[in-house]
């Protein structure tokens, strides 16, 4: 059984009612357990928080022991090098992940500050890009 930590960050608790035509209307819960569903060979833990420093804190709790992290940093992934850092410093991999096409919309989300510690990166196919994302670690 595959280990499989999702991170979500900032702003991602209200999904399912923050710019629905930008995110959508399904809350995380409820496509989680669709993903959980779909995924029997896999065990998903999930876990979110709007602090930076809790994100680097889960990311260092797992990143020695599970098989696969997959990270949607939210706003922190334009600005934070202390999440790249994290990244860098566990053993596990970490795949990016965004619901929206982040480089369809304003230019300071065209950067990103954790996509060169990261595995790889999936982007732009609303909640699917998570399960993506899973599919990436089987
Ligand atoms: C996001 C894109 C980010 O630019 C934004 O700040 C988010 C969500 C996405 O999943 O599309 O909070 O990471």
């Amino acid at each position: 059984m595959k280990k499989i930590q999702i991170i979500n960050g900032p702003n991602l608790n209200l999904l399912g009612k923050r710019e629905p035509t930008v995110y959508g209307n399904t809350s995380f819960e409820n496509y989680l357990e669709e993903l959980r569903a779909g995924c029997p060979q896999c065990e998903i833990i999930y876990y979110q928080s709007n602090v930076e420093g809790e994100l680097i804190n889960k990311i260092h709790e797992v990143g020695f022991e599970y098989d696969g992290i997959i990270l949607n940093a939210g706003a922190y992934t334009h600005t934070s090098i202390a999440l790249h850092d994290a990244i860098k410093a566990v053993e596990t991999p970490v795949v990016e992940v965004h619901i929206s096409n982040v480089h369809t919309r304003e230019s300071f989300r065209h950067i990103s500050m954790i996509s060169a510690a990261c595995k790889g990166v999936i982007l732009g196919f609303g909640l699917d890009s998570y399960r993506l994302a899973i599919e990436s670690f089987l």
